[in-house]
């Protein structure tokens, strides 16, 4: 298979992970067979510093014509103190989203055994979970109608759907769950909130076209206190944008760590792949960073963008095998691992290819 990826470091450890996940991409090309066909864009605050733009043309044409986007992480504290700055990092990333029509953003949250003892939640309760979200991206509360009123004294956010959006991404889910254990649960609050009722009807008449996937539909409420309680009953979950992004927040802690998480937004074109981690400056340019949520990114490109199954399984085996054999990077070490055992993003990564 012949494809055109492109990679988009961004900043801070984003150069550094998505390096990594480069390499680990160079290896299933060669393993398998594949012809991967690289570019590179800018992005961030290494786009502002070079063209004066967190997204500039030239770079967003360059994601419209590559097959799959492998993204890195934008930011700088240079911004993170000066709130008034006009053009920012995130710019690109809001601008990059909007322009390739990304509304699906997939999370999947899943716990390495080896790694049972990185979270906080007991490992009896999270042993064999293993969730894959669909949050809604570009709907919602986020980008309604939002102002003040009674000269400043009230402010208002309107939220809407419109079957349309709903539709599309309840699709994208079902197909989905029935590649995996044709399991889906759809959150939301149609109790109170008209948006979600419209949501839960939509929902209702899509999954008559999957007779094989059993559908369950809970309140957001009940679902943040079940994801705690009880992990391992959801496999597919189906959200809106603002409980999407509060539950997986919430998910992430099964998995343990930032750096072992990986997410695909997806639209009707190119799709694009990144760690849920930001740039991470404190530890930028020390050679720690965990390359693991990059690398998974990659996974999830070759099976969701190119339909590379058994391509993908073979980094998320190659990821299980080292964590297997010990070897960790700093944010997954604990008190029992041994020194020898703790490695730097290349050397990791160097284990994983
Ligand atoms: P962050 O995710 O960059 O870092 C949070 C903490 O987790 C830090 O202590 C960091 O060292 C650690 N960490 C993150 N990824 C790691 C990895 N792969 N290996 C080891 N440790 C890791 O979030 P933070 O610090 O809130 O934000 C830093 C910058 O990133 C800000 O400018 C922020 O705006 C931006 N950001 C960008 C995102 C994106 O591009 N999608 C997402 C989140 C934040
Ligand atoms: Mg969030």
């Amino acid at each position: 298979m012949k494809k055109n990826i492109l990679i988009v470091p961004g900043d801070g450890i984003g150069q550094e992970v998505t390096a990594v996940g480069k390499k680990v991409l160079d290896k299933i090309a060669e393993k398998f067979g594949h012809e991967f066909v690289y570019d590179e864009a800018l992005i961030g605050h290494v786009a502002i510093e070079a063209t004066g733009e967190a997204l500039p043309d030239e770079s967003l044409q360059k994601m419209k014509n590559s097959d799959a986007v492998l993204f890195g992480a934008v930011g700088h504290p240079k911004y993170d103190n000066d709130p008034s700055a006009k053009v920012r990092p995130e710019q690109g990333l809001l601008k990059m989203r909007k322009e390739l029509g990304l509304y699906a953003n997939l999370r999947p949250i899943k716990l390495f055994d080896e790694l049972l003892g990185a979270s906080s939640i007991k490992p009896e309760i999270l042993k064999g979970a293993d969730i894959l979200f669909f949050r809604e991206l570009t709907g919602d509360i986020y980008f309604g109608e939002k102002g003040r009123k009674d000269n400043g004294d009230s402010a208002y956010d309107i939220a809407t759907y419109s079957k349309f959006e709903v539709e599309r991404i309840a699709r994208k889910a079902f197909e989905a769950a029935r590649t995996r254990r044709k399991k889906l649960c759809s959150v939301d609050k149609a109790n109170v909130l008209e948006t979600s009722r419209l949501w839960r009807e939509v929902v209702q008449q899509v999954a008559k076209d999957y007779p094989d996937v059993e559908v369950e539909y809970q309140f957001v409420d009940a679902t943040a206190m079940l994801l705690i309680k009880d992990p391992k009953r959801f496999d597919v979950v189906l959200t809106a944008n603002l409980f999407g992004d509060i539950l997986t927040d919430e998910a992430s802690q099964i998995a343990g760590s930032m750096g072992m998480l990986a997410s695909a937004s997806i639209g009707d074109g190119t799709g694009v792949y990144e760690p849920i981690h930001g740039s991470a400056h404190d530890i930028t340019g020390k050679g720690i960073a965990n390359p693991m949520a990059s690398v998974l990114s990659a996974a999830l490109l070759l099976d969701i963008s190119f339909g590379l199954k058994e391509e993908s399984n073979a980094i998320i085996n190659a990821v299980d095998a080292v964590l297997k054999a010990g070897f960790r990077t700093a944010d997954i070490a604990d008190a029992s691992t041994p020194k020898e055992k703790i490695l730097g993003t290349d050397a990791i990564g160097e284990e994983i290819i």
